[in-house]
């Protein structure tokens, strides 16, 4: 389901010092199944050379115009490709694709590129800003190129400013967010909660769970990769984990602020994950200074509010989310436990998982899950990874709206 599975990516390479990093990126684009043919121009050769990006692609790679054969090479990598990222695009190389120019191999592979372009500029003290590197970008943009970044922060010159090129893995996000627009949940809106919330005692202090959040960010990738739109509700503590490309990000802290994010998102959502894991219980006041060691505190818990029977008393009134899928994380009688609360929350599938189990649950990269559906239907599944556990929930949604649809 990965979407760079088996795609044909050319990867040109302009003279930025960032082309260092290009390689990091035709390395993690052939490990994500690509076919990765790298172009270089005369400007990125003086950088790093085609060897390094043949031995980490496995495939030749590109760069005189003179070559024997550059002639017919230009044509088949230009028209065979899917994608053409241009990274890291200098402000000379932005210019020349603005205006047409080919005047090497790589200039002349955008021009016979009839597929999605990306680029990633890279340039240092001020060029981005210029007026010249603007209008070029304006109209690469009009023409349908995606500009990717430039990030700010510290350049080669040591100047700080706009013009870093993203790292590889943000521009590897980009790349997989654009090859999977077609997918099955294309023009569907997706809304994923994960990771824990955090219920505060006072300033310092706060009652939380062991979520790491991976899961359900598994979950948002897995949803991005059918070509969803995707918003995701992060609890506070998966806050460090880094938003997949493309996904909308709410950060919250406590359950009443879960509950508030998702229950908006649920009014036109077509489907919501809950996979957060939200605090149960709550202290019921918040003392407003910290409090002194002295006497030992007891502290009063009352309950938050299920968000899941909340979305479910909202879905009988707006008719949405069309599919609804809770989890379960449950120490004991696993299967009896989920079912119950495929019930009583109304949902459309649960997943269950075993948290005594120590490859399974908090943490680790892996899980173990039952799906369960209305009518008593039990579909174990093996030992995953957390992603491919998130495909496989993913793959039952695409079926599930199907159904919902043909109802
Ligand atoms: N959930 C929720 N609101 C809460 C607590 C949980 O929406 N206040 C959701 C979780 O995101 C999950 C599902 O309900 O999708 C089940 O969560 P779990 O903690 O296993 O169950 P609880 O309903 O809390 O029941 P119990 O604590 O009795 O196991």
């Amino acid at each position: 389901m990965n979407p760079l599975q088996g795609k044909r990516i050319v990867l040109g390479v302009s003279g930025s010092i960032a082309a260092y990093k290009a390689a990091d990126l035709a390395s993690k684009l052939t490990q994500a199944g690509a076919l990765v043919d790298v172009v270089l121009s005369d400007g990125a050769e003086r950088f790093v050379t085609p060897l390094t990006f043949a031995s980490l692609t496995g495939r030749k790679a590109h760069a005189s115009l003179w070559d024997s054969d550059a002639h017919v090479v230009h044509v088949g990598l230009g028209e065979g490709a899917d994608l053409l990222v241009i990274a890291p695009c200098t402000a000379n190389t932005l210019a020349k694709l603005a205006t047409g120019q080919a005047d090497n191999l790589l200039t002349l592979t955008a021009l016979t590129a009839r597929c999605p372009v990306l680029v990633a500029p890279a340039m240092d003290g001020g060029m981005f800003e210029h007026p010249a590197t603007q209008a070029n970008l304006e109209t690469l943009r009009r023409r349908g190129v995606q500009v990717l970044g430039p990030a700010q922060g510290r350049m080669a010159s040591g100047l700080t400013g706009l013009g870093r090129m993203l790292e590889p893995g943000e521009i590897l996000g980009h790349v997989r967010l654009a090859s999977s627009r077609n997918g099955p949940l294309a023009g569907k809106h997706v809304a994923v909660s994960a990771g824990g919330t955090q219920e505060p005692l006072d300033p310092v202090r706060y009652i939380t769970n062991r979520s790491s959040g991976k899961q359900g960010f598994a979950l948002a990738q897995a949803a991005l990769d059918l070509g969803a739109r995707v918003s995701l509700v992060v609890g506070a503590t998966a806050a460090a984990l880094p938003t997949p490309a493309g996904a909308e990000r709410t950060d919250v802290d406590t359950a009443a602020q879960m509950a508030e994010a998702v229950l908006e998102l649920s009014r036109t959502a077509d489907v919501l994950i809950m996979a957060a894991a939200v605090a149960d219980f709550r202290p019921r006041q918040v003392q407003a200074h910290k409090i002194k060691k002295g006497a030992l505190p007891q502290v009063e818990l009352e309950h938050t509010q299920d968000i899941l029977l909340a979305v479910a008393e909202q879905r009988r009134r707006v008719g949405r989310p069309a599919v609804v899928v809770g989890f379960a994380a449950e120490s004991e009688k696993l299967l009896e436990n989920a079912q119950d609360k495929l019930e009583r929350k109304n949902l459309s599938m649960i997943v269950a998982n075993d948290i005594s189990a120590r490859d399974a649950g908090f943490a680790v990269d892996t899980n173990r899950v039952s799906l369960l559906l209305p009518g008593g239907l039990v579909e174990p599944l093996p030992l995953m990874t957390k992603s491919e556990v998130a495909e496989a929930i993913l793959a039952r949604v695409v079926g599930l709206l199907a159904e919902v649809a043909g109802s």
